[in-house]
């Protein structure tokens, strides 16, 4: 049974001083949280998610979000109650650092300290995005291995290689429901850059392919019932400058639109028949979906036309972020046998953090998920300031905004057990926000069917947490 009644938005104005981005100030084993509403009883499992959680490193402060120290929050849900637990990731890096007393590492957008800023390591933030595979929970970081953490009490267990993985493994796996299997990549950069794509299928990892690409930077790609895509943007890493130390790796990525960008298509049941083609020049962070079409692939992404979004992410956690880059949602269809792709944008709300159903993956969708930023949020932080729900198929939305200075997370939408097949929206969609009323971070349920209604419940921790990135459900 659900609530009858929302929850009511909030409405006092936020302390000047509140941000979110700042040093999480508990971590915590598995503890009741507070609940407000009532919790669907039908609502069952855990909601996993990370971000940067520390601002600096003895007194060095991060030069970008992206490099801040992750810290993994979980909500588990169960007979309408929730428990929640947050904790650092426990990285090797970071506990050489604490050591050391010193900084040691730099990052994505910070230069690392002294005589280490010629041939940098790189320190495995596990910031980015959550995986739970075969029973694992696994913390993902672009530039790293996955992280396995306790599914007990998020503590920290261990870099994991998968048997396979000789680099990286992005953030950004997909699972294809239709295979019953995951996919992922990684970039491997070097003398030459190479592209690993991996299958997680059956409890075992395997490396697809290893495929050479630019010098360049790939956060997502990707998959239908039958291929995985690839979309390589006009970005060239400037990796002399780099080894030599004169700048940070978000500093020497260099956006060449004269390049024009590349488009990679590994059909899944013979990965060796690769195509690959040039299209025109444009950046996504993100994937919305994917889908076969007869002979064509129709692709839904949030795109940018450039690379601006990388400065403003970099300043955003500052104390005066520089005007946003906005992304809104296209639609790319792809013939590969013409090597032609055709785009189409879908609409014009500013959006980001897309998800769908987790049945409709790599399958044509009718909704997704995002997380908006109105025009009036764009003109201050241009930090998300709502959710919505996307038409794909049509252009229309319907959008909820929780109001006073709330900040609203990626939004994750859980099935509802029993739900009809043809119904993708019948379920909830959670979304951790953080209050700056209460200085404090809390999960909102809603009903997927009526989203502007707001929540039927939120479940409050008794601290902030800081901006998470991405997250998963695990049923159950
Ligand atoms: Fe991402």
């Amino acid at each position: 049974m659900t609530a009858a009644a929302a929850v009511a938005p909030a409405t006092s104005a936020p302390p000047a001083a509140a941000t979110p981005f700042r040093d999480l100030t508990r971590e915590h084993g598995f503890e009741p949280l507070r609940l407000e509403g009532r919790l669907p009883e039908a609502l069952a499992g855990t909601l996993y998610r990370t971000g940067p959680a520390l601002f600096s490193s003895f007194g060095r402060p991060y030069a970008h979000w992206f490099d801040g120290d992750g810290a993994v929050s979980a909500v588990r849900f169960a007979g309408g109650r929730a428990r929640g637990a947050v904790k650092l990731v426990q990285s090797k890096a970071l506990l050489e650092e604490r050591a050391a007393r010193r900084a040691l590492y730099g990052g994505y957008g910070s230069v690392a300290p002294g005589l280490r800023r010629f041939f940098p390591r790189v320190k495995n933030a596990a910031n980015t995005a959550m995986l739970a595979l075969d029973g694992r929970v696994l913390a993902l970081f672009e530039a790293g291995l996955p992280t396995e953490l306790s599914a007990d009490d998020l503590s920290t267990l261990g870099e994991r290689d998968l048997g396979v993985i000789p680099a990286t493994f992005s953030a950004h796996p997909h699972a294809v429901p239709a295979r019953n299997a995951v996919y992922n990549f990684g970039v491997r950069y070097g003398r030459r850059c190479q592209l690993d794509v991996f299958a997680m299928h059956g409890g075992t990892t395997r490396l697809l392919t290893t495929l050479p690409i630019p010098m360049t930077m790939v956060h997502d790609f990707v998959a239908t019932d039958r291929h995985l895509l690839f979309f390589l943007p006009p970005l060239r890493l400037r990796a002399l400058r780099l080894l030599m130390g004169f700048g940070s790796l978000a500093q020497n990525l260099a956006w060449r639109p004269e390049l024009g960008g590349e488009v990679i298509i590994v059909p899944i049941d013979d990965p060796t028949r690769v195509t690959r083609f040039a299209v025109e020049p444009f950046f996504t962070w993100h994937f919305i979906n994917a889908h076969e079409h007869g002979d064509e692939l129709v692709v839904d992404l949030v795109r940018y036309p450039d690379f601006a979004s990388n400065a403003w992410l970099g300043t955003v956690a500052g104390a005066q972020p520089h005007g946003g880059s906005y992304g809104t949602c296209h639609r790319a269809w792809i013939a590969p046998t013409r090597a032609r792709v055709r785009f189409e944008q879908r609409s014009t709300l500013l959006c980001e953090f897309p998800r769908v159903a987790p049945a409709r993956e790599g399958r044509r969708a009718e909704v997704a998920w995002v997380a908006e930023t109105s025009p009036a949020a764009a003109a201050r932080s241009g930090l998300p300031d709502g959710l919505a729900r996307l038409e794909l198929e049509r252009d229309h939305q319907v959008s909820w905004q929780p109001g006073g200075g709330q900040l609203p997370s990626e939004p994750i939408f859980v099935p509802r057990p029993g739900a009809a097949p043809d119904r993708e929206d019948d379920g909830w969609v959670l979304s951790l926000i953080y209050d700056p009323a209460s200085d404090s971070s809390h999960v909102a349920v809603l009903d997927g069917r009526d989203l502007a209604a707001g929540p039927l419940a939120r479940v409050h921790f008794d601290h902030h947490i800081p901006l998470t990135f991405h997250g998963t459900f695990v049923p159950g």
